[in-house]
């Protein structure tokens, strides 16, 4: 006889697993249980990831008050199976008999038989008390937005007015937002072709080519994706052209560049520049800057290259405007990335400002006299942000600030930490994303 095949449940669990076991990202352990998933099961186990990650730190919260032993002692495999099952209850769209019958049979799919009965214990106890937990868990917006310990901690630091502000946005869905590709179509035609297949959406108000979408949809739903019209940016990422100030005739090199977002954008925004050279150290990642740049028809030369170690393959002619979206502890993504609240760990946070600073300085010789470097993360932290920033322009002596009151455009977004612009998430829908720029004498 056969094996059962194994259900939404049990992948979502294998995926779940993947994060937590063997630190990959939640995409690239989805990616990894959906090749062998039948397609139908595909959008249900993609959900249920999502779902049991985005709210992991409250499940774990919960697990805790309901178990007799400590959570640490049942494992990881029976963990993320409540976690799902949670997750189903909590969003209450399955009958709850159905969610503690599935997580059952999630356990004896995963070879669990002995903790079928905990399993099923559990999840019967939280539905007996689940209004009193509810009630109790909610009160600590840590646990309410699912938040480890020590990164609640870190941002309440940081923003001590607006850090549940920060905590609350991370925990919801982020929308879609659109850029339309000037060099292929018009913010008003695109608009309307997205009315003539019944998609309701809105220009954001003082960001040319940005469009949020009223429901998130598959980019292939969009009209002209496939030609280049549109492509998916957040609203934070596409203000990196007000510091930038492109301007025809530039040698511009983006240095952390895959996979190509903001390439893509500097190269419709600005399509007279000298050069356009867009690097990054993964080599894998270089493959996804070329599809971006073939889709919507952007010409960049892509190399695979460390900005700190320029003497590799440098040329020695200098750049006009140099962006270093740095690599960061990318919180100001979360409510994208969900799995960045399991995979970060707090000393990784001074592990990233280091090499910030490292990338600047490196960054900082392939400057013309004249130029300008822009340095954006997409996080939120002080020391990755204004620190960075503060600690480069005291030791550089030919660098100065471009102070952000004179970005041409820069629209009624973020607030100034005396250097930079910080946009926190869910701020006008956006991420949360942070802009410096530096001039050099
Ligand atoms: C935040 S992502 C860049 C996102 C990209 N700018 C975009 O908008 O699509 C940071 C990138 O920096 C790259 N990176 C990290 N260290 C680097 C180095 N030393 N030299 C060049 N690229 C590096 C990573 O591989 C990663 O692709």
């Amino acid at each position: 006889m056969s094996r059962a095949a194994p259900s939404a449940r049990t992948l979502a669990a294998k995926t779940v697993l993947g994060v937590i076991e063997e630190d990959l990202s939640l995409e690239v352990s989805l990616e990894r249980v959906l090749a062998k998933a039948p397609a139908p099961l595909r959008p249900a186990v993609r959900s249920l990831s999502y779902g049991a990650i985005r709210g992991f730190f409250r499940h774990e919260a919960v697990l805790s008050r309901l178990l007799s032993q400590p959570l640490d002692s049942i494992g990881g495999a029976p963990q993320v199976i409540l976690s799902v099952a949670l997750f189903e209850l909590e969003d209450a769209r399955s009958p709850d008999y159905a969610v503690v019958d599935a997580a059952v049979t999630s356990a004896r799919a995963l070879g669990l038989n002995k903790l079928t009965g905990l399993i099923n214990a559990v999840l019967r106890r939280y539905l007996r008390e689940r209004k009193t937990l509810e009630t109790d868990l909610a009160r600590n917006p840590i646990v309410r937005h699912a938040f480890p310990e020590w990164m609640a901690q870190r941002l309440r630091t940081d923003w001590p007015i607006r850090w549940t502000q920060i905590l609350a946005a991370c925990d919801r869905q982020a929308p879609l937002w659109l850029r339309v590709n000037p060099q292929r179509t018009t913010d008003a035609q695109y608009l309307e072709q997205l009315r003539a297949v019944g998609r309701q959406a809105q220009l954001a108000p003082g960001v040319a080519h940005a469009i949020v979408l009223e429901a998130p949809c598959e980019v292939e739903e969009l009209p002209g994706f496939a030609q280049g019209l549109v492509s998916v940016q957040d609203l934070a990422a596409q203000c990196v052209a007000f510091p930038l100030a492109l301007a025809p005739g530039q040698r511009v090199l983006d240095a952390c560049a895959a996979p190509g977002g903001k390439t893509a954008l500097i190269a419709e925004r600005q399509a007279d520049l000298k050069t356009l050279l867009a690097i990054d150290i993964d080599a894998s990642r270089l493959q996804r800057i070329e599809q971006t740049l073939a889709r919507t028809g952007s010409r960049a030369q892509v190399l695979q290259a460390d900005v700190g170690l320029p003497a590799q393959w440098w040329d020695g002619e200098p750049f006009d405007r140099i962006l270093l979206d740095a690599p960061c502890s990318a919180l100001g993504v979360i409510r994208r990335h969900p799995d960045i609240r399991l995979r970060r760990r707090p000393f990784d946070i001074d592990k990233f400002a280091k090499s910030q600073a490292a990338l600047l300085r490196a960054a900082w010789r392939m400057l013309a006299p004249g130029g300008r470097l822009v340095y954006s993360t997409c996080t939120v932290t002080r020391r990755e942000n204004h620190d960075v920033i503060a600690v480069f322009l005291a030791e550089t002596a030919d660098a100065t600030l471009v102070p952000p009151d004179s970005w041409e455009g820069w629209p009624a977004l973020g607030e100034s930490d005396g250097f930079g612009m910080q946009i926190v998430p869910g701020e006008a829908g956006a991420d949360g994303f942070y802009y410096a720029a530096l001039s050099k004498q």
